[in-house]
């Protein structure tokens, strides 16, 4: 969906007559859905949005009638929610067959209409005028579907009309609704249903609130809704914008729970109580986090189902998308997103635990640091806008380069052929300002590999690090870890990033095999260090979350709502692993 057509979803479902008026006015289609297939006319129906109803149904495309992906047209929309004059409205435009049209579940807006004592008798006099189509649902053979519903049967000689005697009985729901698939990084937050490739939205972690003289919020205690995320909150004035998570880890639960009320309601269009949830953590997360995570999802959100997955383990699901790997469930993960950069050794699907490292330097260091290389050259650039240009420039145009020193010749040599130029707009004056990209290009992913450049304190680089923590590990599985080391997150995007991290870390390799054959005198069989880079590594963690998610065992080894309520939160203080393969 375009960010147009979700503003008039969002819209009609508040009641902003003006803001639906001047998207109608701009020509906006109306031939679209939103991850249920639910249009703006459905929107509009099942809110009870009756002016702008009106408006829509002026629209040509109102003339075609859709369905979403449980069937169920507009009149099923209005009728289930008891919206008499926009039943009232749709009558006048659309057949009178559009009565007993069947959802999925074979049931017509007549039926959703069953106890409404003003909508039930106009509907059904409305289809009395028409023709009545669609299967007879009252064949006495019928057998209620498991979990469908229970039709009551005919009395002989009842005598009722067709299409409005049915009395139905809701058991439950058959089959699933997608489960939710939501990835809280630091800086951004991937969300989406599983079985897609590609989250919904990739939208920052930020949250605009205000805030009182004190220090204490508005909406603390959650009776407001005055509150932005993602882009949006960047934009709100008046309100300071706040990240819930720092370094991979929730530091703040109050702005957490209204951050994932947003996702839910706001950008899914979800109802949670339908869908099932996989949540995503960074390892060593705290069990109490856990707890707070369900408690937030089981009590605020009532979902039937909760898994939370390690990063690092849905990270190495997603890169079995590359074409040649030979390892399932044993690798090394390099996942670098804005706040941290983790370094996960996974064998057999399960975490080495005493192995895991992470080293300080990650996105948003990359970003600081290009930021304070601009600043002492680039004066035109405007103070408030500097991280944000660093940010754009480092995204855009740096990369990762094979040697430092060929690298700076290179630029002296031909600076014209090597430096770039970024054009930015000045956010108060709108004037554009050029910045002149150099040296920063290589130096910003550089930090990877010789930290001390921005951090005199670290001096550890990355490939050196992947090289400690696999002769940490048991000795079986170390060959297996350096033939399969997998990319994860934004920060791995660099061009050249993977070329370097294997060259880097094979020298090393190589380096200790000719030691050891020096000191036995016996030529050690080789080790092939392998870096896995493939097409999903930036959203890898989601888009492995899609995967286990849209497997049958994922429902195996959910928390259950039932679970929860008998044994509480500590429930999810484990979570057992998946069978994928
Ligand atoms: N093409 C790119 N090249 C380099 N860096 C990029 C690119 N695209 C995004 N990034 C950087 O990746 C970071 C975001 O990555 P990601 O979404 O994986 O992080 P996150 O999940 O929010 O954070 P974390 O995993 O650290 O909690 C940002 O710093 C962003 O600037
Ligand atoms: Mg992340």
């Amino acid at each position: 969906m375009s960010e147009h057509q979700l503003v008039l979803l969002d819209a009609i479902e508040k009641g902003h007559t003006s803001i639906v008026l001047k998207l109608l006015r701009n020509h906006i289609s109306l031939d679209f859905g939103d991850a249920y297939g639910r249009t703006p006319f459905m929107i509009a129906a099942k809110y009870g949005r009756n002016d702008i109803m009106k408006l829509l149904l002026e629209h040509p495309q109102s003339k075609e009638v859709r369905v979403d992906r449980g069937g169920k047209s507009a009149l099923h929309y209005a009728a289930e929610s008891s919206q008499l004059p926009i039943v009232k409205m749709l009558s006048k435009r659309q057949p009178a067959s559009l009565t007993m049209l069947t959802n999925k579940t074979k049931l017509t807006p007549l039926d959703y209409a069953l106890g409404a004592d003003d909508v039930y008798p106009s509907l059904h006099k409305y289809s009395e005028g028409g023709e009545v189509s669609g299967g007879d649902t009252d064949d006495e053979d019928d057998k209620p579907m498991p979990g469908a519903y229970v039709k009551p049967k005919k009395k002989k000689g009842s005598g009722k009309k067709k299409g409005g005697k049915n009395k139905l009985l809701f058991i439950n729901m058959t089959g699933r609704l997608p489960a939710c698939v939501i990835d809280n990084g630091t800086g951004y937050t991937k969300l989406g249903y599983a079985g897609n490739n590609e989250p919904h939205f990739i939208i920052p972690s930020a949250i605009a609130v205000r805030e009182r003289p004190g220090g204490s919020r508005i909406g603390q205690s959650g009776e407001d809704l005055d509150f932005f995320i993602g882009d949006e909150a960047f934009g709100a004035k008046g309100y300071s914008v706040k990240y819930p998570i720092r370094h991979g880890i929730v530091e703040d639960w109050d702005l957490m729970e209204k951050y994932w009320e947003h996702c839910l309601f706001k950008y899914l269009r979800c109802d949670p109580e339908d869908h099932y949830f996989l949540l995503t953590e960074p390892p060593l997360n705290t069990p109490e986090n856990r707890e707070y995570t369900a408690e937030i999802m089981f009590e605020l959100f009532n979902v039937p189902g909760l898994y939370i997955a390690l990063q690092a383990t849905l990270a190495l699901y997603a890169s079995w998308i590359a074409s040649d790997v030979k390892n399932m469930l044993t690798g090394l993960v390099v996942d670098s997103g804005d706040g941290v950069t983790h370094v996960v050794p996974v064998a057999d699907g399960y975490l080495i635990g005493s192995s895991i490292k992470h080293i300080p330097i990650s996105g948003r260091d990359i970003t600081y640091f290009v930021q304070s290389l601009l600043r002492e050259r680039e004066p035109t650039i405007p103070p408030e806008q500097s991280l944000e240009t660093a940010k754009a420039i480092k995204e855009r145009y740096c990369y990762v380069c094979p040697d430092i020193a060929k690298e700076f010749s290179k630029y002296d040599e031909d600076p014209r052929k090597n430096y770039l130029q970024y054009t930015g707009t000045n956010s108060v004056t709108k004037k554009t300002f050029n910045v002149d990209v150099g040296h920063e290009r290589f130096l910003g992913p550089e930090i990877f590999f010789s930290p001390e450049f921005s951090n005199p304190e670290y001096n550890t680089s990355l490939s050196k690090l992947i090289d400690d923590i696999i002769q940490d590990c048991p000795v079986d599985v170390r060959r297996k870890l350096y033939g399969n080391i997998v990319l994860s997150g934004g920060s791995t995007m660099f061009k050249g990033f993977d070329k370097r991290l294997k060259r880097d870390v094979q020298r090393l390799v190589d380096a200790r095999l000719r030691e050891s054959e020096e000191l036995s005198k016996h030529k050690p069989e080789p080790i092939d260090v392998k870096v896995v880079a493939h097409a999903m590594q930036r959203y890898a963690v989601w888009f492995g979350g899609s995967l286990a998610a849209s497997t049958p065992n994922f429902y195996e080894v959910c928390h259950t709502r039932k679970e929860y309520e008998e044994k509480g939160p500590s429930i999810c203080r484990y979570n057992a692993v998946f069978n994928l393969v």
